[in-house]
């Protein structure tokens, strides 16, 4: 890991807090799509919303340098100057996600290249690779003009590099990606020996002679292409993001400012755990809720991505957040009804963001996104979800103070989003669920049944956590074993999901009996493994002291050595022999689970894991539909209530506090909210 690029460094952690002083609330804030004479009755607006900040300029690089090392920034200075006057300030952006077109034209050898050879053509956005040589340094000279242009600008208080980056288009087989892929290999493994090693290329007669016969991989072979060299490109494609993006940071921070920085995303080819999150101060999280269609799921994935975000570096920044319906050409999502922006704006801060910016300030009357539906319509009238904005504002002026600091309280997490084994994942899949999927249906039943549930990688603080699962997490670090043995042996019950640790950091299938690494650890190793045959026809069960459970997926028989029996196979070929294992170590247990975490075996298996733990609900007298989630500090609670149901509803009994949002009383409005401040 290189050396963070700024003085103030705090280690990532899912209990990191934003460095703000503020909680910024806000919106993307477009002034180049309407006439000027519009903004002053916008600001006037925004203030009365409660707005402390926009976000602007990340699509508007042809404003900016109209001709090649022509820069221009009166537009933005005169827009930033009248929204300050009435005390909004800007998050400015690099616009480096929409080249201006005389770039793509003078330098088509900027433009990515397809899976198929095609260079991708100038018209809509994203179009440029971020590896290419030529573009790097397009994007650190419009860096360099905007930092030297708004260094003395006291309105522009933080920045945003790019916008989305690989949120269209993640792959890049251009030239340049050819040279630095191979000039990535080079540094990485020095010897080609190493590299043939690493890679199995003695299969399939892919032997390298040396660095130069290395190619990306696309998919125009005959079939399946090597495995470790797709999860190296993929980490090829993450460090080509970060070095593009360290290169404005770098160029930001020479200001000497106290500019935050952070990028918005999250996205695909790139690991959010690694340079890229480090070299900022926050990360950034666009949060659209209602692409999960269906109302009834979305509470429960809502809940999911910001727990999983959480855990990649802490508390985070909302730059975007759902405001209306919202839709490209060819679709359409749901609109938040009255009150549900508002709901749905508070699960997301209960839950990690410590600032808030909604997409978008006014709807977009032109363009490819004519539909995503911002703050207010195409005609500029106020209505329901400005009135719902002015209600948010006003209560985060009493709120936003008391955030800062807090963190969100956990007892329980699975573990998620490790940039290695989700990749390896995707490259092998052998029909199998996700380990990110199987990760959802662990936290909807902690978080459904009433635990404080989050998301925590293993490399995390694991501190106050009773349960801990990982699942199925093929790759697992040699490193992560006394990490994780520390927190068993400190009381720690740690779940370990099937095919864990069955391969190395090459992607490669480790040598080891499985669970590999994790074998000693566990006690026990897998003797028998397979795919279920036709699960509707060859139904498998296995069986726990107190119940049967439906498995699904994929079954291992266990050989137990330092570990007990905790279930075994009920059925078929495999019934009497060891499912699932349990060890005591130290102070805890470490269970391995011979079988997908899927909902039945959730169902099943879980409400006797929580007991093992002594996990505890901390509000059972709750009804259902409330969610509650605490952020804490070491003076004081906040307690989140949110109604998730389209009725009023009204609890027995409510967390005694003082009420800092939300109606008096032990009734909810629809989609309602309350928050409580306890002092510790
Ligand atoms: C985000 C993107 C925005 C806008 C929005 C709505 O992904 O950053 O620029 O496109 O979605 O589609």
């Amino acid at each position: 890991m290189n050396k963070p690029l700024f003085s103030n460094y705090r280690p990532i952690s899912h209990r990191r807090p934003a460095p703000f002083k503020n909680f910024y609330f806000g919106a993307a804030y477009y002034p180049e799509h309407w006439d000027s004479s519009l903004l002053d009755n916008d600001a006037g607006r925004m203030a009365a919303a409660g707005f402390n900040v926009v976000r602007m300029g990340e699509f508007a690089w042809h404003m900016m340098e109209p001709r090649e090392g022509e820069f221009d920034f009166a537009f933005f200075d005169e827009a930033i100057a009248r929204l300050a006057r009435h005390g909004i300030m800007t998050i400015m952006c690099t616009p480096t996600a929409a080249a201006p077109r005389w770039l793509t034209q003078h330098y088509p050898d900027t433009l990515r290249v397809d899976s198929e050879s095609r260079p991708l053509q100038h018209g809509s956005r994203q179009q440029c690779c971020s590896s290419n040589f030529r573009y790097r340094e397009f994007s650190r000279r419009i860096s360099s003009a905007m930092q030297t242009h708004f260094l003395d600008n006291p309105h522009v208080i933080g920045w945003q590099t790019d916008n989305e980056m690989n949120c269209h288009f993640s792959e890049c087989h251009c030239l340049s990606c050819q040279e630095e892929f191979r000039h990535f290999l080079q540094q990485k493994y020095v010897s080609i020996d190493r590299l043939n090693t690493a890679w199995g290329t003695v299969f399939w007669a892919l032997h390298f002679d040396d660095f130069g016969q290395i190619e990306t991989p696309r998919p125009n072979r005959p079939t399946y292409c090597n495995p470790s060299q797709q999860l190296d490109y993929s980490r090829f494609l993450s460090h080509s993001a970060a070095m593009f993006q360290r290169d404005q940071v770098e160029i930001l921070r020479e200001a000497g400012r106290d500019w935050f920085i952070f990028h918005n995303g999250c996205m695909r080819n790139i690991d959010y755990r690694g340079d890229f999150s480090r070299d900022l101060d926050i990360l950034g999280y666009d949060s659209y809720p209602m692409f999960v269609h269906s109302a009834v799921s979305r509470r429960f994935s809502h809940a999911y991505n910001l727990d999983s975000i959480r855990s990649l570096t802490g508390n985070f920044i909302i730059p975007e957040h759902q405001s209306g319906p919202g839709g490209q050409a060819p679709y359409l999502l749901g609109t938040p009804e009255p009150g549900e922006m508002r709901k749905l704006s508070y699960v997301s801060i209960a839950r990690g963001g410590d600032s808030l910016l909604y997409f978008r300030w006014r709807t977009c009357r032109f363009g490819a996104e004519e539909y995503w539906c911002g703050i207010l319509d195409h005609d500029d009238v106020p209505r329901r979800r400005y009135q719902e904005t002015c209600r948010i504002g006003a209560e985060l002026r009493l709120l936003g103070p008391e955030l800062h600091g807090t963190f969100v309280k956990i007892d329980c997490a699975v573990a998620v989003r490790d940039y290695d084994t989700s990749t390896a994942h995707k490259i092998y899949p052998l029909g199998l669920p996700s380990p990110d999927q199987i990760a959802e249906c662990v936290h909807k039943w902690l978080y459904g049944n009433g635990f404080e549930a989050g998301c925590v990688h293993p490399e995390d603080d694991l501190s106050g956590i009773k349960l801990y699962v990982i699942p199925h997490w093929e790759i697992i670090r040699p490193e992560w074993v006394p990490l994780l043995e520390n927190y068993v042996r400190n009381g720690g019950v740690l779940v370990i999901g099937a095919r864990s640790g069955t391969r190395t950091v090459d992607n490669q299938i480790t040598a080891a009996s499985f669970p590999g690494a994790l074998s000693d650890l566990v006690g026990a190793t897998v003797e028998e493994y397979g795919k279920q045959n036709p699960e509707a026809e060859r139904v498998l069960y296995l069986k726990t002291a107190k119940s049967r459970i439906l498995s699904e997926h994929w079954y291992e028989v266990l050989r137990l050595h330092q570990a007990e029996n905790y279930a075994t196979w009920d059925n078929r070929f495999q019934a009497g022999l060891p499912a699932i294992s349990i060890r005591s170590l130290g102070r805890g247990k470490v269970i391995y689970v011979g079988t997908y975490l899927s909902e039945p075996v959730c169902a099943g298996l879980l409400p006797e894991l929580v007991e093992l733990a002594g996990l505890q609900k901390p509000w059972p007298q709750l009804p259902q539909e409330i969610e509650a989630v605490r952020r804490v500090a070491a003076d004081r609670e906040l307690i989140f209530l949110i109604n998730h149901c389209e009725g009023e509803i009204t609890a027995g009994s409510l967390p005694e506090g003082d009420l800092l949002v939300g109606l008096t009383g032990l009734k909810f409005e629809p989609y309602g909210v309350k928050v409580i401040r306890r002092h510790c």
